[in-house]
């Protein structure tokens, strides 16, 4: 089991983020070893962990950022990001988000729209401005994540269908407030295969020949974020194994000279360095189980119950060698409010911190205060 500062947690009221700060910085280090390349730049995307003490890290390290609302932006400025690179994505941006982002002169829109793109052109052109523009296209593969992370399809609401992408294409070139710089994709997340991102770069292979041949070069290629974390043993793989996910694109996209890649990694940057800790209020005797009941719950962490996912349970407490079987539950009347079920534990007593691992990335930022609850607070050390 990982080492955790558990004198420093016995301070801090339960539940809260702990963040191991040694960890996020060698994955940093490991992402600039694992891409060197002078064409490959990596967009930190915010919307997995927007922590300040957690963003400042990366801003430090030299990453760009991508952002998905105004809130996302303007918390990238404050950890220090330059707005030279900031992108900002989603399907939905207001207008006086576009007007924010338009006065901070941010690196790029990825649009999903062309009625996006009309209102982009209107309001740069109103500031007398040019906006950088990337078409998020929706390639149709099928990442085979959970449905609810799957973003690729055509059936999904993202990006522009490719029957759509020569309108599209079109209309930043007849605009002169437009200036499209590139292709943005994004097939999902969670993905643990490298298969779905090498037809990934067949697709843009092909199209981006295609456009070349019509005479439209893309200079820039975003093929979005999506690397996957082991959940199960986050001790055994702290550090997911960029160099294969580098090179899945190093060895399959076809590039020119000029062009670059972006990534917009998420969960794979923060996820292992994060964990819930929460505390054990009851040991409850059921008919046929054991209940651990903790005092977190889908509230601080809301993976499990919307997605069914599994985040490893470690009591940090407990020096007992005897073990016992658990549901490992919250207090929110909800039935989905649960962390695990049958989770092998040592013995566990009422007082007995437990750590849920792997919570880093979708963990704090999900939180909300359903039942009138406090947010959970966060140690960075
Ligand atoms: N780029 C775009 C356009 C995205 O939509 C996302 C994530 C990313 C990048 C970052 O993906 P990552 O590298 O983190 O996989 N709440 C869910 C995950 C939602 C992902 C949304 N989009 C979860 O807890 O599993």
């Amino acid at each position: 089991m990982s080492k955790f500062p558990i004198k420093e947690f016995e301070s801090q009221s339960t539940p809260f983020y702990y963040y191991d700060m040694e960890l996020l910085r060698n994955t940093l280090d490991a992402i600039k070893t694992a891409a060197p390349d002078s064409c490959f730049h990596v967009h930190y995307a915010i919307k997995a962990n927007a922590n300040s003490l957690v963003i400042r890290e990366i801003a430090k390290a030299g990453f760009g950022v991508d952002c998905v609302s105004e809130g996302e932006i303007r918390a990238a400025l404050n950890a220090g990001f330059p707005s030279s690179k900031i992108v900002f994505a989603g399907v939905g941006k207001g207008d006086s988000e576009i007007d924010f982002a338009l006065d901070n002169d941010i690196e790029c829109f990825n649009v999903e729209s062309i009625p996006e793109l009309q209102l982009i052109q209107e309001m740069a052109s109103v500031k007398d401005k040019i906006a950088n523009v990337a078409l998020r296209v929706n390639p149709n593969i099928d990442a085979h994540t959970h449905h609810y992370i799957t973003t690729g399809l055509e059936e999904n609401k993202f990006g522009i269908a490719l029957e759509m992408l020569h309108e599209a294409v079109d209309f930043c070139l007849k605009n002169p407030n437009l200036r499209l710089v590139g292709l943005h994709f994004h097939i999902g997340s969670q993905i643990t295969v490298t298969e779905p991102f090498k037809i990934l770069c067949e697709r843009i292979n092909t199209l981006v020949d295609q456009y070349k041949k019509l005479g439209v070069e893309f200079r820039m290629i975003n093929v979005g974020g999506g690397l996957g974390i082991d959940y199960d043993d986050p001790d055994g793989h702290p550090i997911p194994d960029f160099k294969s996910y580098f090179d899945v694109f190093r060895e399959n996209l076809r590039l020119d000279a000029t062009q670059q890649v972006h990534f917009e990694l998420g969960r794979s940057i923060v996820g292992q360095c994060g964990s819930l800790i929460t505390k054990v209020r009851y040991i409850k005797e059921g008919v046929k189980k054991k209940f651990v009941i903790v005092d977190a719950g889908m509230t601080d962490l809301i993976r499990p119950a919307l997605y069914q996912a599994h985040h490893l349970i470690q009591n940090i407490t407990s020096q007992s060698s005897e073990t016992e079987v658990y549901d490992v539950v919250g207090p929110i009347c909800e039935s989905s409010d649960c962390f695990g079920m049958e989770e092998t534990l040592p013995v566990t007593r009422r007082g007995d911190l437990l750590a849920i691992r792997s919570a880093g990335a979708y963990g704090e930022i999900m939180a909300s205060q359903y039942n009138c609850r406090n947010l959970p607070g966060s140690i960075v050390l």
